[in-house]
């Protein structure tokens, strides 16, 4: 049975009641859903390249929901509820950071810059602080502390996973769920809709700013993605 359906994505529920099933769509879209399209192929390549991010993830002592993949486009998780908190992080300027603040584009970062965004479309994601999230009940102190430290220790690992392939890190945006046992866990997917990947001779862009900013084929962009991780 459906019983979510995302940008992106849909979950389904399976047999085992602890566990979904996530199909990856061929849509994709930008600000806030205002820009469009459907990409032949580009849920398959999601799918591939979000399955190896979770195994080498789960290989580097990291959890997440991931448990297998079934088919091009399906893989099974573990039964989460969602956080409703984005968490981003940034290692180079691009973006919103750069919109929001007025600074120019590919400043590397001293130190990663943690932000949080509450998930909900009606209000366009609003970023907002620890102080936020505890008043509005979405998470609390602790949960937060460890979304921290948890969402830097990834940021670390696929850094030096994304380098080894030559490419920055740019940013990226990750989800959080609660697994049966109240534990939280790494959700949702990471993909080069959900992380910006520069070359790093070229600063060529690898990633979902093709289809924002028409900066070249999204699928040609992603099969590199993918191709670099398989090689
Ligand atoms: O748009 P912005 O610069 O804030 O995005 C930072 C990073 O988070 C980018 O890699 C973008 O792909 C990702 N992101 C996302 N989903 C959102 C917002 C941002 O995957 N709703």
């Amino acid at each position: 049975m459906l019983l979510y359906e995302g940008k992106a994505k849909q979950i389904f529920s399976t047999e085992n009641e602890n566990e979904y099933l996530v199909y990856y769509k061929d849509d994709a879209t930008a600000f806030n859903g205002e820009k469009k399209a459907s990409i032949n192929s580009k849920g398959i390549l999601n799918n591939k390249i979000c399955t190896a991010m979770f195994e080498m993830l789960e290989k580097e002592g990291i959890n997440t929901h991931f448990i297998k993949g079934i088919s091009d486009r399906e893989m099974i998780v573990k039964k989460v509820e969602i956080l409703p908190l984005e968490v981003i992080v940034r290692n180079i300027t691009a973006g919103s950071f750069c919109k929001r603040y007025g600074i120019e584009e590919g400043i590397v970062l001293e130190e990663p810059i943690f932000e949080l965004s509450y998930k909900n479309d009606d209000y366009g994601d609003p970023m907002l602080n620890d102080d936020h999230a505890v008043a509005m009940k979405l998470a609390t102190r602790e949960e937060l502390a460890f979304l921290r430290e948890e969402t830097l220790k990834i940021n670390e690992i696929m850094k030096k996973f994304f380098l080894n392939m030559n490419f920055k890190l740019v940013d990226f945006k990750l989800e959080f769920g609660k697994d049966v046992n109240g534990n939280i866990i790494l959700a949702d997917e990471i993909s080069p809709d959900t992380c910006r990947l520069w070359d790093v001779d070229t600063n060529e862009k690898f990633d979902k700013d093709r289809f924002r900013r028409d900066l070249g084929d999204l699928v040609e962009g992603y099969t590199e993605v993918l191709s670099r991780i398989e090689n």
